[in-house]
Protein backbone atom coordinates (compact mmCIF):
# COMPACT_ATOMS: atom_id res chain seq x y z
CA UNK A 1 0.00 0.00 0.00
CA UNK A 2 1.25 3.53 -1.06
CA UNK A 3 2.25 5.65 2.32
CA UNK A 4 0.25 8.33 3.28
CA UNK A 5 2.67 11.19 3.47
CA UNK A 6 1.05 14.87 4.31
CA UNK A 7 3.19 17.67 3.50
CA UNK A 8 3.32 20.91 4.66
CA UNK A 9 5.11 23.42 3.18
CA UNK A 10 4.35 26.76 5.59
CA UNK A 11 6.11 30.11 4.91
CA UNK A 12 9.01 32.23 3.93
CA UNK A 13 11.58 29.53 2.43
CA UNK A 14 9.43 26.95 3.42
CA UNK A 15 7.60 26.54 -0.41
CA UNK A 16 11.06 26.92 -2.03
CA UNK A 17 12.86 24.40 0.15
CA UNK A 18 9.41 21.74 0.37
CA UNK A 19 9.77 21.65 -3.25
CA UNK A 20 13.43 20.54 -3.29
CA UNK A 21 12.70 18.09 -1.04
CA UNK A 22 10.31 16.41 -2.37
CA UNK A 23 11.84 16.02 -5.90
CA UNK A 24 14.40 14.21 -4.02
CA UNK A 25 11.76 11.77 -2.57
CA UNK A 26 10.43 11.32 -5.80
CA UNK A 27 13.42 10.54 -7.58
CA UNK A 28 14.69 8.31 -4.62
CA UNK A 29 11.48 6.72 -4.37
CA UNK A 30 11.55 5.55 -7.92
CA UNK A 31 14.68 3.87 -7.99
CA UNK A 32 13.76 1.47 -5.17
CA UNK A 33 10.78 1.21 -5.98
CA UNK A 34 8.88 3.04 -2.95
CA UNK A 35 5.43 3.74 -3.26
CA UNK A 36 3.46 6.76 -1.58
CA UNK A 37 0.80 9.58 -2.17
CA UNK A 38 1.33 13.61 -1.10
CA UNK A 39 -1.13 15.25 0.66
CA UNK A 40 -0.34 18.73 0.68
CA UNK A 41 -2.02 21.00 3.38
CA UNK A 42 -2.09 24.64 4.81
CA UNK A 43 -0.25 25.12 8.01
CA UNK A 44 1.55 28.56 9.95
CA UNK A 45 1.01 32.03 8.01
CA UNK A 46 -0.73 31.07 4.71
CA UNK A 47 -3.16 29.09 6.81
CA UNK A 48 -3.67 32.11 9.13
CA UNK A 49 -4.27 34.17 6.03
CA UNK A 50 -6.90 31.50 4.69
CA UNK A 51 -8.81 30.76 7.66
CA UNK A 52 -7.90 32.45 10.64
CA UNK A 53 -6.13 29.42 11.61
CA UNK A 54 -2.19 28.48 11.96
CA UNK A 55 -3.09 24.44 12.25
CA UNK A 56 -6.77 23.97 10.42
CA UNK A 57 -8.68 21.06 11.71
CA UNK A 58 -8.44 19.36 8.02
CA UNK A 59 -4.50 19.64 8.36
CA UNK A 60 -4.55 18.10 11.69
CA UNK A 61 -6.71 15.14 10.95
CA UNK A 62 -4.91 14.47 7.94
CA UNK A 63 -1.81 14.86 9.88
CA UNK A 64 -2.68 12.14 12.49
CA UNK A 65 -4.28 9.85 9.52
CA UNK A 66 -0.58 9.76 7.77
CA UNK A 67 2.35 7.58 7.65
CA UNK A 68 4.52 10.74 7.88
CA UNK A 69 4.62 14.15 7.72
CA UNK A 70 7.25 16.85 6.15
CA UNK A 71 6.98 20.05 7.69
CA UNK A 72 9.00 23.01 5.81
CA UNK A 73 9.09 26.28 7.86
CA UNK A 74 6.69 28.29 9.01
CA UNK A 75 6.92 31.94 10.81
CA UNK A 76 6.98 35.67 9.35
CA UNK A 77 7.95 38.86 11.24
CA UNK A 78 3.85 40.30 9.81
CA UNK A 79 2.67 38.34 13.08
CA UNK A 80 5.21 39.24 15.54
CA UNK A 81 2.26 41.87 17.29
CA UNK A 82 -0.92 39.43 16.53
CA UNK A 83 -2.45 36.74 18.98
CA UNK A 84 -2.45 34.79 16.69
CA UNK A 85 0.38 33.16 15.15
CA UNK A 86 2.02 30.92 12.86
CA UNK A 87 4.40 29.17 15.85
CA UNK A 88 1.25 28.52 18.16
CA UNK A 89 -0.13 26.14 15.45
CA UNK A 90 3.81 23.83 14.87
CA UNK A 91 3.33 24.04 19.36
CA UNK A 92 0.00 22.83 18.76
CA UNK A 93 0.37 20.08 16.22
CA UNK A 94 3.49 18.71 18.28
CA UNK A 95 1.24 18.37 21.19
CA UNK A 96 -1.43 16.90 19.15
CA UNK A 97 0.74 14.22 17.70
CA UNK A 98 2.47 13.69 21.14
CA UNK A 99 5.61 14.20 19.62
CA UNK A 100 7.84 14.18 22.46
CA UNK A 101 11.47 13.14 21.45
CA UNK A 102 12.98 15.54 18.81
CA UNK A 103 16.08 14.05 17.82
CA UNK A 104 18.78 16.59 15.72
CA UNK A 105 21.99 14.54 14.34
CA UNK A 106 24.78 17.25 14.47
CA UNK A 107 27.17 15.97 11.49
CA UNK A 108 30.07 18.05 9.87
CA UNK A 109 30.28 17.04 6.42
CA UNK A 110 34.24 16.95 5.05
CA UNK A 111 33.46 19.35 2.57
CA UNK A 112 31.49 21.85 4.99
CA UNK A 113 34.94 21.50 7.64
CA UNK A 114 36.61 24.62 6.62
CA UNK A 115 33.12 26.50 6.31
CA UNK A 116 32.87 25.82 9.77
CA UNK A 117 34.05 29.28 11.85
CA UNK A 118 35.70 27.30 14.56
CA UNK A 119 39.31 25.51 13.87
CA UNK A 120 39.85 22.50 12.21
CA UNK A 121 41.55 20.32 15.01
CA UNK A 122 38.17 21.26 17.23
CA UNK A 123 35.57 20.30 14.38
CA UNK A 124 37.12 17.29 13.88
CA UNK A 125 34.72 14.39 14.60
CA UNK A 126 32.42 15.95 15.89
CA UNK A 127 29.50 13.42 15.39
CA UNK A 128 26.70 13.91 17.74
CA UNK A 129 23.06 13.64 18.63
CA UNK A 130 20.24 16.30 20.20
CA UNK A 131 17.49 14.61 21.57
CA UNK A 132 15.17 17.41 22.59
CA UNK A 133 12.03 17.10 24.90
CA UNK A 134 9.54 18.55 22.55
CA UNK A 135 6.38 18.33 24.21
CA UNK A 136 6.32 19.19 27.85
CA UNK A 137 8.36 22.50 30.21
CA UNK A 138 8.00 25.86 29.71
CA UNK A 139 6.70 25.68 26.31
CA UNK A 140 3.73 24.28 27.48
CA UNK A 141 3.23 25.61 31.16
CA UNK A 142 0.54 28.65 31.57
CA UNK A 143 1.90 31.82 29.85
CA UNK A 144 -0.37 34.91 31.24
CA UNK A 145 1.16 38.82 30.17
CA UNK A 146 -0.16 41.30 32.11
CA UNK A 147 1.15 45.38 31.22
CA UNK A 148 3.02 45.38 34.80
CA UNK A 149 3.64 41.26 34.77
CA UNK A 150 4.05 38.55 32.93
CA UNK A 151 4.70 34.58 33.77
CA UNK A 152 5.92 31.43 32.46
CA UNK A 153 5.36 28.13 34.17
CA UNK A 154 7.92 25.16 33.86
CA UNK A 155 6.54 21.76 34.91
CA UNK A 156 8.07 18.24 34.30
CA UNK A 157 6.92 15.05 35.83
CA UNK A 158 8.47 11.72 36.09
CA UNK A 159 6.93 9.99 33.64
CA UNK A 160 7.91 12.91 30.84
CA UNK A 161 11.74 12.63 31.86
CA UNK A 162 11.61 9.10 31.72
CA UNK A 163 10.54 8.61 28.59
CA UNK A 164 12.83 11.12 27.05
CA UNK A 165 15.76 9.67 28.77
CA UNK A 166 14.99 6.03 27.24
CA UNK A 167 15.15 7.68 23.83
CA UNK A 168 18.37 9.06 24.57
CA UNK A 169 19.60 5.67 26.34
CA UNK A 170 18.48 3.53 23.03
CA UNK A 171 19.73 5.86 21.00
CA UNK A 172 23.42 6.17 22.72
CA UNK A 173 23.51 2.10 22.56
CA UNK A 174 23.51 2.50 18.52
CA UNK A 175 26.20 5.12 18.50
CA UNK A 176 29.26 5.91 21.25
CA UNK A 177 27.70 4.52 24.49
CA UNK A 178 27.32 7.89 26.09
CA UNK A 179 24.60 10.06 27.62
CA UNK A 180 24.84 13.73 28.51
CA UNK A 181 22.37 15.21 30.11
CA UNK A 182 21.94 19.06 30.55
CA UNK A 183 19.62 20.78 33.08
CA UNK A 184 20.26 23.85 35.55
CA UNK A 185 20.39 21.77 38.59
CA UNK A 186 22.30 24.26 40.69
CA UNK A 187 18.72 26.78 40.50
CA UNK A 188 15.91 24.95 39.25
CA UNK A 189 13.34 22.43 40.47
CA UNK A 190 12.40 20.82 37.03
CA UNK A 191 16.33 20.64 36.77
CA UNK A 192 16.89 18.50 39.93
CA UNK A 193 13.51 16.26 39.51
CA UNK A 194 15.56 15.75 35.55
CA UNK A 195 19.04 14.83 37.08
CA UNK A 196 17.22 12.28 39.70
CA UNK A 197 15.55 10.78 37.02
CA UNK A 198 18.34 10.58 34.69
CA UNK A 199 20.20 8.49 37.39
CA UNK A 200 16.89 6.33 37.91
CA UNK A 201 17.21 5.32 33.82
CA UNK A 202 20.99 5.41 33.61
CA UNK A 203 20.63 1.80 35.95
CA UNK A 204 18.66 0.31 33.30
CA UNK A 205 21.84 1.19 31.04
CA UNK A 206 25.00 -0.41 32.19
CA UNK A 207 26.79 -0.28 29.27
CA UNK A 208 26.13 3.78 29.12
CA UNK A 209 28.14 6.28 30.14
CA UNK A 210 25.71 9.07 32.16
CA UNK A 211 27.58 12.48 32.36
CA UNK A 212 25.77 15.51 33.90
CA UNK A 213 26.36 18.90 32.33
CA UNK A 214 24.87 22.49 33.36
CA UNK A 215 23.24 24.15 30.38
CA UNK A 216 25.36 27.34 30.45
CA UNK A 217 28.89 25.41 30.79
CA UNK A 218 27.30 22.81 28.03
CA UNK A 219 26.49 25.51 25.52
CA UNK A 220 30.07 26.88 26.31
CA UNK A 221 31.30 22.77 25.98
CA UNK A 222 29.45 23.05 22.71
CA UNK A 223 32.05 25.64 21.07
CA UNK A 224 35.15 24.76 22.69
CA UNK A 225 34.55 20.33 22.66
CA UNK A 226 32.10 19.62 20.73
CA UNK A 227 33.61 16.16 20.08
CA UNK A 228 32.85 14.91 23.67
CA UNK A 229 29.70 14.62 22.82
CA UNK A 230 27.83 11.62 22.00
CA UNK A 231 23.79 11.74 22.65
CA UNK A 232 23.13 14.95 24.37
CA UNK A 233 19.49 15.07 26.12
CA UNK A 234 17.71 17.78 27.40
CA UNK A 235 14.38 19.67 28.10
CA UNK A 236 12.37 21.84 25.74
CA UNK A 237 13.68 25.00 26.19
CA UNK A 238 17.78 24.25 26.44
CA UNK A 239 17.20 21.61 23.67
CA UNK A 240 15.53 24.84 21.07
CA UNK A 241 18.64 26.81 22.06
CA UNK A 242 21.72 24.36 22.08
CA UNK A 243 20.91 22.98 18.93
CA UNK A 244 20.98 26.70 16.80
CA UNK A 245 24.07 27.25 19.01
CA UNK A 246 25.16 23.29 17.46
CA UNK A 247 24.63 24.61 13.50
CA UNK A 248 27.32 26.97 14.00
CA UNK A 249 29.51 23.85 14.13
CA UNK A 250 28.91 23.22 10.64
CA UNK A 251 28.47 26.34 9.43
CA UNK A 252 24.94 26.70 8.56
CA UNK A 253 21.09 26.11 9.87
CA UNK A 254 20.57 24.96 6.40
CA UNK A 255 22.27 21.88 6.65
CA UNK A 256 20.59 20.53 9.48
CA UNK A 257 17.31 17.88 9.67
CA UNK A 258 15.24 16.80 12.92
CA UNK A 259 12.75 13.98 13.51
CA UNK A 260 9.83 14.28 16.20
CA UNK A 261 8.76 10.96 17.49
CA UNK A 262 5.90 10.16 19.42
CA UNK A 263 4.94 6.92 21.60
CA UNK A 264 2.60 5.25 18.72
CA UNK A 265 1.46 7.70 15.53
CA UNK A 266 3.01 9.18 12.57
CA UNK A 267 6.71 10.73 13.13
CA UNK A 268 7.08 14.26 11.61
CA UNK A 269 10.40 16.15 9.69
CA UNK A 270 11.76 19.50 9.72
CA UNK A 271 14.94 21.45 9.60
CA UNK A 272 15.54 22.93 12.65
CA UNK A 273 15.70 26.45 11.26
CA UNK A 274 12.63 28.95 10.61
CA UNK A 275 11.41 30.27 7.32
CA UNK A 276 14.30 32.51 6.91
CA UNK A 277 12.31 35.50 5.93
CA UNK A 278 15.05 37.72 4.92
CA UNK A 279 16.47 35.40 2.06
CA UNK A 280 12.39 34.30 0.88
CA UNK A 281 11.22 34.12 -2.46
CA UNK A 282 14.95 34.65 -3.58
CA UNK A 283 15.73 31.53 -4.55
CA UNK A 284 18.65 31.58 -2.53
CA UNK A 285 17.75 28.75 0.34
CA UNK A 286 19.82 25.95 1.06
CA UNK A 287 17.44 22.95 0.53
CA UNK A 288 19.97 20.10 2.09
CA UNK A 289 17.95 20.56 5.50
CA UNK A 290 15.04 19.57 3.92
CA UNK A 291 16.57 17.14 1.76
CA UNK A 292 18.41 15.48 4.27
CA UNK A 293 14.68 15.49 6.85
CA UNK A 294 13.23 13.19 3.86
CA UNK A 295 16.35 10.86 4.37
CA UNK A 296 15.47 10.44 8.11
CA UNK A 297 11.88 9.75 7.48
CA UNK A 298 12.92 7.08 4.53
CA UNK A 299 15.24 5.36 7.38
CA UNK A 300 13.08 6.27 10.89
CA UNK A 301 9.76 6.11 9.35
CA UNK A 302 9.64 3.58 6.80
CA UNK A 303 13.03 1.43 7.76
CA UNK A 304 14.72 2.36 4.65
CA UNK A 305 18.14 3.35 5.56
CA UNK A 306 19.19 2.10 1.98
CA UNK A 307 17.67 5.05 0.62
CA UNK A 308 18.51 7.42 3.50
CA UNK A 309 22.13 6.25 2.71
CA UNK A 310 21.99 7.16 -1.27
CA UNK A 311 20.00 10.70 -0.19
CA UNK A 312 23.28 11.40 2.03
CA UNK A 313 25.97 10.10 -0.27
CA UNK A 314 24.47 12.53 -2.47
CA UNK A 315 24.47 15.69 -0.80
CA UNK A 316 28.09 14.34 0.30
CA UNK A 317 29.27 14.00 -3.83
CA UNK A 318 27.51 17.48 -4.17
CA UNK A 319 29.50 19.29 -1.96
CA UNK A 320 32.86 17.45 -3.33
CA UNK A 321 31.76 18.73 -6.64
CA UNK A 322 32.54 22.09 -4.74
CA UNK A 323 28.57 23.12 -5.09
CA UNK A 324 27.44 24.80 -2.50
CA UNK A 325 24.79 27.44 -1.86
CA UNK A 326 25.44 31.36 -0.38
CA UNK A 327 24.99 30.14 3.37
CA UNK A 328 27.82 28.06 2.72
CA UNK A 329 30.01 30.65 0.77
CA UNK A 330 29.01 29.52 -2.63
CA UNK A 331 26.52 30.75 -5.53
CA UNK A 332 24.26 27.64 -6.47
CA UNK A 333 20.46 28.37 -6.52
CA UNK A 334 18.25 26.29 -4.46
CA UNK A 335 17.19 24.93 -7.88
CA UNK A 336 21.39 24.44 -8.79
CA UNK A 337 21.60 22.76 -5.56
CA UNK A 338 18.66 20.14 -5.61
CA UNK A 339 19.26 19.24 -9.70
CA UNK A 340 23.24 18.52 -8.37
CA UNK A 341 21.69 16.45 -5.82
CA UNK A 342 19.89 14.58 -7.81
CA UNK A 343 22.19 13.80 -10.08
CA UNK A 344 24.43 12.60 -7.81
CA UNK A 345 21.53 9.97 -6.22
P1 LIG B 1 15.60 31.26 10.90
O1 LIG B 1 16.06 29.90 11.29
O2 LIG B 1 14.43 31.35 10.02
O3 LIG B 1 16.82 32.06 10.24
C1 LIG B 1 18.03 32.32 10.93
C2 LIG B 1 19.14 32.66 9.91
O4 LIG B 1 19.52 31.47 9.22
C3 LIG B 1 18.67 33.65 8.83
O5 LIG B 1 19.74 34.50 8.49
C4 LIG B 1 18.34 32.74 7.65
O6 LIG B 1 18.47 33.36 6.40
C5 LIG B 1 19.33 31.61 7.84
N1 LIG B 1 18.79 30.35 7.31
C6 LIG B 1 17.87 29.56 7.89
N2 LIG B 1 17.59 28.51 7.11
C7 LIG B 1 18.34 28.64 6.00
C8 LIG B 1 18.48 27.86 4.81
N3 LIG B 1 17.79 26.73 4.61
N4 LIG B 1 19.35 28.30 3.87
C9 LIG B 1 20.06 29.42 4.06
N5 LIG B 1 19.96 30.20 5.16
C10 LIG B 1 19.12 29.80 6.12
O7 LIG B 1 15.33 32.02 12.29
P2 LIG B 1 14.58 33.40 12.59
O8 LIG B 1 14.90 34.38 11.52
O9 LIG B 1 14.89 33.69 13.98
O10 LIG B 1 13.05 33.04 12.50
C11 LIG B 1 12.20 33.31 11.39
C12 LIG B 1 10.82 32.75 11.65
O11 LIG B 1 10.90 31.32 11.64
C13 LIG B 1 10.24 33.13 13.02
O12 LIG B 1 8.88 33.44 12.81
C14 LIG B 1 10.40 31.88 13.85
O13 LIG B 1 9.43 31.76 14.86
C15 LIG B 1 10.22 30.82 12.80
N6 LIG B 1 10.82 29.50 13.10
C16 LIG B 1 10.13 28.42 12.64
C17 LIG B 1 10.66 27.15 12.80
C18 LIG B 1 9.94 25.99 12.25
O14 LIG B 1 9.12 26.15 11.37
N7 LIG B 1 10.19 24.79 12.70
C19 LIG B 1 11.91 26.99 13.43
C20 LIG B 1 12.59 28.13 13.89
C21 LIG B 1 12.04 29.39 13.71
C1 LIG C 1 12.23 25.05 16.51
C2 LIG C 1 11.59 26.43 16.52
C3 LIG C 1 10.27 26.39 17.31
C4 LIG C 1 10.61 26.02 18.74
C5 LIG C 1 9.45 27.69 17.26
C6 LIG C 1 9.18 28.14 15.86
C7 LIG C 1 8.18 27.57 18.04
O1 LIG C 1 12.46 27.39 17.01
O2 LIG C 1 11.62 24.11 16.00
O3 LIG C 1 13.36 24.92 16.96
O4 LIG C 1 10.96 26.91 19.54
O5 LIG C 1 10.51 24.85 19.07
MN1 LIG D 1 14.47 26.64 17.36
Amino acid sequence: MAKKIVTLAGDGIGPEIMKAGLEVLATTAEKIGFEYEIDAKDFGGVAIDKEGNPLPEDTLNAAKDSDAILLAAIGHPKYNEATVRPEQGLLRLRKELGLFANIRPVKIFNQLKKLSPLKPEIIEGVDFVMVRELTGGIYFGEHTLDDDKARDVNDYNVEEITRIMKIAFETARTRGKKVTSVDKQNVLATSKLWRRVADQVALDYPDVTLEHQLVDSCAMLMITDPSRFDVIVTENLFGDILSDEASVLPGTLGVMPSASHSETGPSMYEPIHGSAPDIAGLGIANPVSMILSVAMMFKESFNLSEAAQIIENAVEKTFENGIFTKDLGGQATTKEMTQAIISNL
